[in-house]
């Protein structure tokens, strides 16, 4: 079973802020710096994200991507710097960021006992949104899960689990998401199935900070992209800024424009991004 306590500070009651307070960037991030002892991860992250923007925040294993997640998400403190997510610090006011907030880890928090209409449900209470039943009926429709609603979660596949957990962070719709690695692990049906739902949830509003592995995934959703490595933002911009970093090669008639990964793997050096697996033309 999950820990009532973390689920809380996981799924606390949405509050959307007032329509007539100013518009500050839904995220903030100032020379923010991490360390685990020895191992100096983030050494001064600086990051802005635009309301209603996604953002996908890419590096390689290690660079530090989840660290910076549970940092803006509160459930991690840093060691130096400043953050602000929908204009609450993260230091000073965790409670405000949480209730503006929700975080799909890299690891799918779903409680296996429970089926996946219960895990809906049970966050919907715990959101304090209305009709939960009705809204865990509709996400389990709209993520593909209704046939297996009624089952217990242990039986799901992994991309089922991935798919309730991603359905489980919308409910309340938070301003912000965090998306840490939302399609790791799926089908790529299902993949495209949740980067829809990533471009609806922007389209409508909310701002979306996503780190992936994929980097077609950053090219296809993301307006900005930055490259976190050795500790710093190495670069951000959009994907045609991030293409300019290279000269474009020509063959014949037919312009080729850098892939993001070739850009990616130019700045970051030898290390391949997509598990250490891919090889890399
Ligand atoms: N709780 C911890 N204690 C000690 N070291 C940690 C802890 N969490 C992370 N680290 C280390 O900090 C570094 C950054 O880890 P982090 O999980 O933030 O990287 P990441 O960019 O998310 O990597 P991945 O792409 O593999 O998910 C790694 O070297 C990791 O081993
Ligand atoms: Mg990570």
């Amino acid at each position: 079973m999950l820990d009532l306590g973390l689920l809380l500070t996981l799924y606390p009651p949405v509050k959307r802020e007032d329509m007539n307070t100013p518009v500050p960037p839904a995220i903030r991030i100032k020379g923010i710096e991490k360390s685990y002892k020895d191992l100096h991860v983030l050494k001064g992250v600086d990051l802005d994200v635009a309301r209603g923007s996604i953002y996908a925040l890419l590096g390689s294993n290690g660079a530090g991507k989840t660290t910076l997640v549970r940092i803006l998400a509160t459930l991690l403190k840093a060691d130096g710097g400043t953050a602000t997510v929908n204009g609450f610090d993260v230091a000073a006011d965790p409670a405000r960021v949480r209730e503006s907030i929700s975080l799909t880890g890299q690891f799918a928090a779903v409680d296996e006992i429970l089926t996946g209409h219960e895990n809906l449900v049970m966050i919907a209470r715990l959101r304090q949104v209305k009709e939960p039943k009705r809204i865990a009926d509709g996400l389990l429709e709209r993520f593909g899960l209704a046939d297996a609603g009624r089952r217990r979660v242990a039986t799901y596949s992994g991309g089922m689990r991935r798919r309730l957990d991603i359905a489980m962070s919308l409910i309340g719709e938070p301003p912000v998401i965090f998306l840490d690695e939302p399609t790791t692990g799926l089908d790529p049906e299902a993949r495209i199935e949740v980067w829809n739902v990533v471009q609806d949830l922007a389209d409508g509003g909310t701002t979306v900070l996503l780190t992936t592995q994929y980097l077609d995934e950053a090219e296809k959703l993301a307006d900005r992209i930055a490259i976190l490595h050795q500790g710093t933002i190495i670069v951000d911009g959009t994907l045609a800024e991030l293409r300019t970093l290279l000269p474009s090669a020509t063959v014949e008639y037919v312009e080729r424009q850098p892939t993001l990964e070739e850009v990616f793997l130019a700045i970051v050096g030898d290390k391949s991004p997509a598990n250490g697996k891919e090889e890399t033309r």
